[in-house]
Order: C-alpha cells, then structure tokens, then sequence
C-alpha cells in the first residue's frame, strides 16, 4: 500500500507544482521545470517577424509599466523575451495556440499565428506577480517560475455577449470590458446593439434610428417596474456609436484577437426602431417611444408571453425589407466578422395575427400559422446578409418557422435548441440560460440585488458545450450573456461577469478532461487577488453560505455549503449576531419550532469573509417547499 502511494506522491508533487501556477484557463499540458527566469534591465523582447511586432510591444509596454524598467521591443536580434512566428506552421497548436518555455536564461514563445502569441503573453502574465497588472511601477519579484507550456483551445467560439441596448456603455467601456474577455482568453464579442430600450448603431442611410431610437426617458428602478414615458417628456437619456466608433472598436478588438459579431435584434426586439419609424410595425402607432424599462410585456410561464406594446416589424411590408436592406448594408461595411446576429428571438405574433396584410400574406405563402410567418421573415432576412456576403447566425427560435441550411443557431432556452440544429446540420453556438446567463444573480438571492433566477458559479463551470449524441463538428463553441436590464454601470457588469466568465473562459478553452472545481475554485480566488492588483470589479459569492431546507414528515432541516473550499460557517438561531463563537455548521441541523431567525457568517482562519446571511422563518420554510 505504501509503495503504491508513494510514486503516484511523486507524480502528484510535480502536479502540484503546476496546479500552483494557478492559470485560468488550464493549458493543454503544463510541465513545471526547476529554475526561474528573473525580469532585469537587461530584459529586451525579440520577434522574428513583423506580424509579431504588435503582440512584442504590447508585452514590452505591459511589462515595463510595473517594472519601471525599460523593457523594448526588436525585430530580429534575439533577446531574453523570444516571440516566433513559425515559419513552418506546428500542426499541435493551430491557429490560437502557442508554445511557452520558461528557463533560467529567459522565455521563448512560439506559435503559427499573431493570435496564439497573444494568448502566450496572457498565459505569461499569469505567471508573474500580481503586481504586473499595475499601471505604475511596483514592488515585487519578478520572478517567472520555469516551465513548458503546450497550449491550444477546445473551441473556436469562445465569447461573451454584451447587451448595450439596455444600459449604453462608451467606446472606452466597451474597450475595457474587450481587455477583460482578451486577458482569459475569449476572441468574440458578441454585441447586442439594438432593441426595445435603445437603437445603438448609427446608420447613416436611417439617420432617425438614431436621432429617436438612441434616446428614451431617463428612469431608475427595477426593469419592468419604471414608469412609463409622460406626453411630451424629453428623451435625455442617450448614447451610440458613430461608424468611427464602431472602426475604432473593431480595430482595437483585433489587436487582442476579439472578432466582433453584431447583432441586429429582428423581427421582435424593436421597439426603438419601430419609435424612430413607425411605419415598420403594423399599427404604425406615432405615439410608439423607445421603452425605458416599463411594464410592457406579461409572462405567462412556458416562454409564453404577450407584448402589450408593439415591439414586431411588420412581415408583410416590402417596405420592411427595403428597411433591413439599409441596415444591414451599413452592419457588412463595417464589421469584418463572416456572420451577423439578426435576434430572432421573443419574437409575440399577437400584432400579426390581428393585421389583414399579415392575414393575406399567410394566405399567399398557404401558412396556417402565424407563428410560420417568422420563418418567412427570417429567410427574407438571410437573402439580405447572402448579398452582403455575410452568413446569418439567430437564436434558437429561428429554428421553428425553418430555416435555411446555411444558417448558424445560438442555442439559448437550454440546449435542445442546438442539438436539433446540429442535428439538422447547422453549426451552433451554445449559450443557454441556466449555465451562461451572466445577468442573472449568482449567490444568495436574498442579498443579491433581485432578478428572476440564480445562477452560481460552480454550475458555469459544469458546463459542457457538446451534449451526447451530438456530432462536435458542428459546436462552433459558446459564449455567455451579459444582457443589462439591471446593470447600470461598467464597474457592476465586471461584478456580474466574474468569476462566472473566468468558468466560461476554461470550459472553452480548456480540455474537457482536465476539467476539476476543487482545483478551478482555489484558482479563482488567485484570480481575485490578481484582479484587485488590476483594480477590476467581480463578485465573491463563493464565500457566503449556500443555504437550503428540507422538510421531512413535519421537521425543518437545514443544510448549508459554500462553494470555496476550507470555510467555517457559523450560525446562529437565537436572534444574536453570529461570530467564531457560534455554532459551527458540520451536519444537516434540525431546526427547532418557533419563530426563529437563521444568521449564518462565513469565517476563513479565523475571520469573517463573505457576507453575513439573515433568513426568517417564512424564507425557512418556504426554500423546503412549504
Ligand atoms: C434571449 O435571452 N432573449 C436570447
């Protein structure tokens, strides 16, 4: 028995060495060498060639920052900070990953493509001391732990959705939240530029989607719950993004090797287009405002819903594809990417349903169904971007009305959206709403500020993109949705957005098989410490108790977890504040009978971390069933 746990012991200390690099996302292989490499003043960074050169001086600018050396960036003549593009392509690594060596007389880093240099320098950066994300020179060793690094992703399609219809972010935003997705290694930015609460692009032929559909009322509150608009209210609350902007954006993306997919949210979805120009919807009502976050819908469970304003372009007007062919005219111009989102998604056919054009239309095509004239739309929509040059990418609801084989499924409302798709043959991208929904809340419900569901972090990080059955082939990979109904600020979308991202970051990235949460958590919380040098906002949900009941026959039980590992919690039941002298949690508690208040702090060596959770009866009771 000894023997057989020594040598595995062995194995498991080299294993350790790597764990302790404690890099999101988990490389492919990682072999912890003896030695280190130490930054001087000697350090300089070497390229072989000039499409090296960007990615050599952002990390010569990156590394000097911190350092207050002078690290530079040179084309040939080598130096300690080796970058090489392949002149022979590495078939390992493809076109994102990389190679990175680390000894004691410097770093090679080598790949077949600008990007997979990129992605080096990330991994690089981990390795160094947190202080290396400082602007101004630091304290620290710069120490970089000897190591050989083989690194490629799982998928091609690792991305992060940004709602800025919702709430509007600035260019700057927007190029800060594409450092954050860079850094952990995402390359696509899916932007949700339009929809009911504002019309974000500029297009130049529309000039009215912007003038009107760029700006609503200004309220604060909870979405769903704000007042409507008052006749003759000015509109203050504005913001888009000029074509300048969006090159500017583009251009920057690339840089950090972040394609960017626009999404033009149709035929739902578009109430601002629709306040800018009326005439797109049915009942062409003037009076149609961009929505600044009104009760304008009711949900009826099921994803059944019904619009109580018209937010629909109109299926049976010419005039709508006359529309759609400007927009989309200005959105293939500008952005580089092969697909546009065109939404596809909520998309009530109440208003439908009720219009003779749409009647006669459904007549002509010999559709029963108005749910049918959807599929008729989005195909018009395709034959669009097709003479664009560009391929059409939807939400999963484009798959009912039938679509053409050409088109590619965002799988949301689960993944069986994806699964038929892939099974239809469509390339998909996974993204569904119980383990990618970035904008729901990700600890206790009763503290978080409140949305209609939860979503924690350890269940990001169990996902897995490529159900069973289901030919991989067609995964182009995932991403998650940061949608901005109740995100107000940058500072709370990079709250919402970490750590949950960093987990989307390695189940997209990283092998399937060296996926392990004990091991992902503790790196997470070295993540933290590197995003506090960065200055960078996330949650620490996984420090607060994770707090159930159970009802069995007529007793209460209560049970209670954490996410991080090594916690103390202690409760208590007896209307005291709780601390280290409380009852500790080390087994399901049958609670007693009365009006009793649960208080439960999460303690780590001694002192408090996390929140302190407080649940009444009533809440007791009612997380059992009852
Ligand atoms: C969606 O969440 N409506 C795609």
């Amino acid at each position: 028995m000894k023997n057989l746990v020594f040598l595995p012991l062995f194995l498991l200390c080299a294993m350790a060495a790597a764990q302790n690099l404690n890099l999101i996302p988990q490389p492919v292989e990682v072999r912890a060498m003896t030695g280190n490499y130490t930054l001087s003043k000697t350090t300089a960074v070497s390229y072989n060639e000039t499409g090296a050169k960007e990615v050599a001086e952002m990390l010569a600018a990156k590394l000097s920052a911190p350092t207050g050396l002078t690290i530079k960036a040179q084309q040939g003549k080598s130096a300690a900070i080796q970058l090489t593009l392949n002149a022979t392509a590495d078939a390992e690594i493809g076109s994102e990953g990389y190679k990175l060596e680390v000894n004691a007389k410097g770093i090679a880093l080598r790949a077949n493509h600008p990007a997979g240099l990129f992605y080096g320098m990330q991994t690089l950066l981990q390795l160094l001391p947190n202080e290396v994300e400082r602007t101004k020179p630091a304290q620290a060793a710069w120490v970089i732990p000897a190591v050989q690094i083989t690194d490629y992703p799982r998928f091609g399609w690792r991305g992060l959705m940004l709602d800025v219809s919702r709430n509007f972010f600035t260019k700057e935003e927007v190029k800060t939240f594409i450092d954050l997705m860079a850094r952990w290694k995402f390359n696509t930015l899916h932007w949700h530029l339009t929809d009911d609460n504002g019309w974000r692009i500029e297009i130049k032929s529309l000039p009215r989607l912007t003038e009107i559909g760029a700006c609503r009322v200004p309220r604060m509150g909870h979405f769903g719950e704000r007042a409507d608009p008052q006749p003759g209210e000015a509109a203050t609350d504005c913001g888009f993004y000029t074509h300048e902007d969006i090159r500017e954006i583009i251009a920057y993306a690339a840089a950090r090797n972040v394609t960017i997919l626009p999404e033009i949210d149709v035929p739902g979805h578009s109430m601002a287009a629709i306040a800018a120009y009326p005439d797109l919807s049915t009942r062409k009502d003037p009076n149609t405002r961009v929505n600044p976050g009104t009760h304008f819908s009711e949900w009826y469970g099921n994803g059944t819903f019904k619009m109580l304003v018209e937010n629909t372009l109109n299926p049976a007007d010419e005039k709508v594809y006359e529309f759609l062919d400007k927009v989309f005219t200005e959105v293939a111009m500008l952005f580089p990417n092969p697909y546009i989102h065109v939404g596809g998604d909520e998309c009530y056919k109440g208003y439908w349903q009720q219009d003779e054009g749409c009647q006669a239309l459904m007549k002509k095509l010999g559709i029963r169904h108005v749910e049918d004239l959807q599929g008729y739309f989005m195909g018009r929509v395709e034959k669009i971007l097709q003479s664009k040059g560009k391929k059409m990418i939807g939400w999963d609801e484009i798959l009912e009305g039938g679509i053409s084989p050409t088109a590619a499924v965002m799988s949301w409302r689960g993944v069986k959206g994806g699964i038929e798709a892939a099974h239809l043959g469509h390339e998909v991208v996974m993204t569904p709403t119980t383990f990618c929904y970035l904008d729901y809340y990700q600890g206790e419900r009763t503290i978080e500020p409140p949305l209609y569901a939860g979503l924690r972090l350890q269940k990001t990080y169990s996902f897995e993109p490529v159900p069973d059955g289901v030919d991989p082939k067609f995964i182009l990979g995932g991403q998650g949705n940061l949608w901005t109904e109740q995100i107000p600020t940058l500072r709370y979308a990079e709250y919402m957005t970490f750590p949950r991202a960093w987990a989307l970051a390695e189940v997209y990235w990283s092998p399937k098989a060296k996926k392990d949460w004990p091991d992902f958590v503790g790196r997470v919380e070295a993540q933290f410490a590197r995003a506090d040098a960065m200055g960078m906002n996330y949650s620490k949900a996984i420090y607060d108790p994770i707090i159930q009941t159970a009802w069995k026959q007529d007793q209460l039980w209560l049970e209670m977890d954490a996410e991080a590992r090594g916690l103390d919690l202690f409760y208590t039941l007896d209307d005291t504040m709780p601390d280290d002298h409380a009852a500790r949690y080390t087994q399901p508690v049958e609670l007693p009978e009365g009006p009793i208040t649960l208080r439960v702090q999460s303690y780590r060596d001694g002192r408090p971390i996390g929140h302190l959770i407080t649940l009444k009866l009533e809440e007791l009771k009612r997380r059992g069933g009852r």
